[in-house]
């Protein structure tokens, strides 16, 4: 049985570029890994409003923005801020080892 709070390394530090998210899969789980304002965030890669990737979105103060239809998610608490998503899309937690990024699928929040 795999330990749903242990961190595993997605990617390399080096991999990620500033404010592009990076889709990776853990567990079977989507995520996107981003890179922005010198922090990496970890947050679920579906809209809470339809099944869309969140890491085809744009990224800006902070918050992914949806693509489809404009809904912007922080990538700290994994909350919208705009319509039309009401729901939260949940967050990881990330660490930083060296050049790698490690994700643990245990939600914050
Ligand atoms: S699918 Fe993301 S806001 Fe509608």
């Amino acid at each position: 049985m795999t330990d749903s709070s242990a961190f595993v390394r997605v990617c390399g530090l080096g991999e990620l570029e500033e404010d592009t998210p990076k889709r990776v899969e853990l567990d079977g789980t989507p995520v996107s890994v981003v890179r922005t304002e010198g922090e990496v965030f970890a947050i679920h890669d579906i809209c809470s409003h339809a099944n869309v990737s969140l890491a085809e979105g744009e990224v800006d103060d902070c918050h992914i923005e949806c693509w489809l239809h404009g809904s912007r998610f922080d990538l700290r608490s994994g909350k919208p801020d705009a319509l039309p998503a009401t729901r939260p899309v949940p967050v990881y937690p990330v660490k930083i080892e060296g050049d790698d990024v490690l994700v643990s699928l245990t939600q914050e929040s």
